[in-house]
């Protein structure tokens, strides 16, 4: 059984569920509904071909508590029904801690695509999710080095932590658009002169003076640089209610994921929040300002892809970036990691 709910997570799955149904294994995709606009949900499964779920649980919007207990609910029931032998989560949403925790409960052994990303921060609901659905699982999928490291120092069993690339980097690779052009004309700019930007995390949208002082900043940018702001249903709902309307910004709803990959990689510089577009942007040799005080991907820092832009730093890190990381180098591997057959094979060996 394969768990999703959130945007992120259909990229993931739908990797993995190809290399499910080449290696010839049964998957239960659950959709917990945690994503359920169709520019959020419905329009990643027809692009990515991904299955119909098995089962959606249409538990929508709510706090982290309310949200999370009827995913929990839900997801227990759906286990019971469907007897998977396995249960796969994605990264770090409510919906991969519910998924988790209805599992570990039922002692069905379960493997955690993404475990040991930590950015330190315990105030990002996103971390607390790591922290306990990593403790709680079976099999542990890191990424990298720096990720299973992370595992090993909290005292999980070596046993449990497999090494398997990055899934997100093997998705962006199989999907970048060869042409960006069609991307590019719908949203009426050129080639790598523009800026993509994205707010959806809590700790920007939720707190007034910040989510002002993130769009003001970008529209004053967007003056002499046109800025292509994709806003996630949270970010519209908080601009609506602050009355806000930009004045040079050109504003969108949530890009689907091939867009937002052309976007990405035509772009200038993208200045994000999302872990996702962050890490996408460095594959595709964009630079990235991200809108947060800390990343769980901290090698994007210290490698010179992305800049950290805690509040009331982003004019200056755009400004540095416009001027300085021209012909940086950004993180580009030489070779795709087929992390999806990685999984499927250390699957195979719960499974069978
Ligand atoms: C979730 C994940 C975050 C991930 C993001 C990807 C958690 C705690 N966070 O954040 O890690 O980066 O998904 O997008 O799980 N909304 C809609 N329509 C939708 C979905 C959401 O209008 O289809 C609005 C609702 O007002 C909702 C708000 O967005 O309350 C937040 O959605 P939610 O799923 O709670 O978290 P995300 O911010 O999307």
């Amino acid at each position: 059984m394969t768990i999703v709910g959130a945007r992120p997570q259909f990229v993931k799955a739908a990797m993995l569920s190809r290399a499910l149904r080449a290696a010839g294994l049964h998957e239960d995709l659950v959709h917990t509904g945690q994503h359920y606009d169709d520019a959020m949900s419905g329009a990643f499964f027809r692009q990515l071909g991904l299955p119909e779920p098995a089962i959606n649980l249409h538990v929508g919007s709510a706090s982290h508590g309310a949200q999370t207990g009827r995913m929990l609910e839900g997801l227990e029931r759906a286990m019971l029904d469907l007897c998977p032998d396995t249960v796969v989560i994605f990264g770090d949403t409510n919906s991969t801690l519910a998924g988790a925790l209805a599992a570990a409960k039922l002692k069905i052994p379960i493997a955690h695509v993404e475990a040991g990303m930590r950015s330190g921060d315990r105030g990002m609901p996103e971390e607390i999710n790591r922290i306990v659905t990593d403790h709680l699982c079976d099999q542990l999928y890191a990424p990298d080095q720096i990720s299973s490291e992370q595992l090993l120092s909290e005292g999980i069993s070596p046993k449990r932590i497999h090494i398997t690339g990055d899934i997100m980097h093997e998705a962006t690779l199989c999907h970048v658009p060869v042409d960006p052009l069609l991307t590019l004309n719908a949203y009426q700019v050129k080639l790598k002169s523009f800026i993509y930007a994205t707010v959806h995390r809590s700790e920007n949208t939720d707190d007034q003076g910040r989510l002002r002082e993130i769009l003001e900043g970008l529209d004053t940018i967007a003056k002499d640089l046109p800025v292509v702001f994709c806003a996630h249903p949270r970010t519209a709902a908080k601009l609506a209610e602050l009355s806000w309307k930009a004045k040079h910004l050109s504003m969108h709803g949530p890009a689907d994921y091939a867009s937002s990959l052309a976007l990405c990689a035509s772009s200038r510089l993208v200045v994000t929040d999302s872990g996702g577009l962050q890490r996408e942007a460095a594959w595709l040799g964009t630079p990235s300002v991200i809108l947060r005080s800390s990343t769980e991907w901290p090698t994007l820092v210290s490698s010179g892809a992305s800049r950290l832009a805690p509040p009331g730093t982003l004019l200056e890190q755009v400004i540095n970036v416009l001027r300085d990381d021209v012909n940086k180098p950004t993180i580009k591997p030489e070779k795709i990691t087929p992390t999806a057959s990685i999984i499927v094979d250390l699957l195979r060996r719960v499974v069978l």
